[in-house]
C-alpha cells in the first residue's frame, strides 16, 4: 500500500496553491497517494498517514485558517509526521529563510513538525489582491519567484524520508 498523503494548503493571492500543486505532483511521481487541498475544506486529517501543510506569509504571519486548522487537528497531527513550508519572500529578499511566526513555532513544536522550509513567493499586478498588495505589486518587490526546482526537490526529500519510515509493502515473491 503507497504512503497516503494530504499536502494541504492557505492561500490569499494564489501562489502557495502553485507550490502545494507542484508539491503534490512530485510526491505523486515517487509513489505516493496524495490530495492536494485548500485547507479550509479538509474535514479531518484521519485519512493520511503524512501531512504537508503550507502557508503564504503577511505581515510574518501565516494565514489565520493555517494556524486554525493546525489547533484544531493538533491531536492528529501530533501522530503523524507533519511537514511546513511557507511561501513569502519576493524581489531582493527572495533568497531569506523566513522564521515561522511565534504561534505556529509554538504548534509546530507540540505536534512534533519538521523545521519550515521557505519558497519564494510572487506578487504580481494581475494576481494582486486589495490596495497594498496592488501597490507592492508594481515596485522592485513584483514578479513570480516562485523557484520549482527547489520545490522538486524539497518535495523528492521530503518523499524519501516518509518512504524511511513508512511500513514497507512486504514483499511475497
Ligand atoms: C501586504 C503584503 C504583506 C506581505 N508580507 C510578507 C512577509 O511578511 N514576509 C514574506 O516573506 N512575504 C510577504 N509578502 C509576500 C507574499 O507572502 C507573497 O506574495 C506570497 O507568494 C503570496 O502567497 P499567496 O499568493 O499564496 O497568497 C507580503 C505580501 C503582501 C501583499
Amino acid at each position: 500500500m503507497s504512503t497516503k498523503v494530504l499536502v494541504a494548503y492557505a492561500t490569499k493571492m494564489g501562489a502557495t496553491a502553485g507550490i502545494a500543486e507542484a508539491i503534490g505532483t512530485e510526491l505523486r511521481a515517487h509513489g505516493h497517494q496524495v490530495d492536494v487541498l485548500d485547507v479550509t475544506s479538509v474535514p479531518t486529517v484521519a485519512p493520511y498517514d503524512v501531512v504537508v501543510l503550507g502557508s503564504a506569509i503577511y505581515i510574518r504571519r501565516w494565514r489565520r485558517e493555517a494556524v486554525q486548522f493546525l489547533r484544531r487537528n493538533r491531536d492528529e497531527l501530533s501522530e503523524r509526521q507533519v511537514w511546513l513550508f511557507h511561501s513569502g519572500p519576493v524581489g531582493p529578499d527572495k533568497h531569506q529563510a523566513q522564521e515561522l511566526p511565534p504561534v505556529v513555532r509554538r504548534l509546530a513544536r507540540q505536534i512534533g513538525a519538521t523545521p519550515p522550509m521557505t519558497f519564494a513567493g510572487r506578487l504580481e499586478p494581475a494576481t494582486a489582491k486589495g490596495f497594498l498588495a496592488g501597490r507592492l505589486a508594481t515596485g522592485n518587490l513584483a514578479g513570480d519567484f516562485r523557484d520549482w526546482d527547489k520545490i522538486r526537490t524539497w518535495s523528492a526529500d521530503v518523499s524519501a524520508a516518509i518512504s524511511a519510515t513508512q511500513p514497507s509493502t512486504p514483499d511475497w515473491s
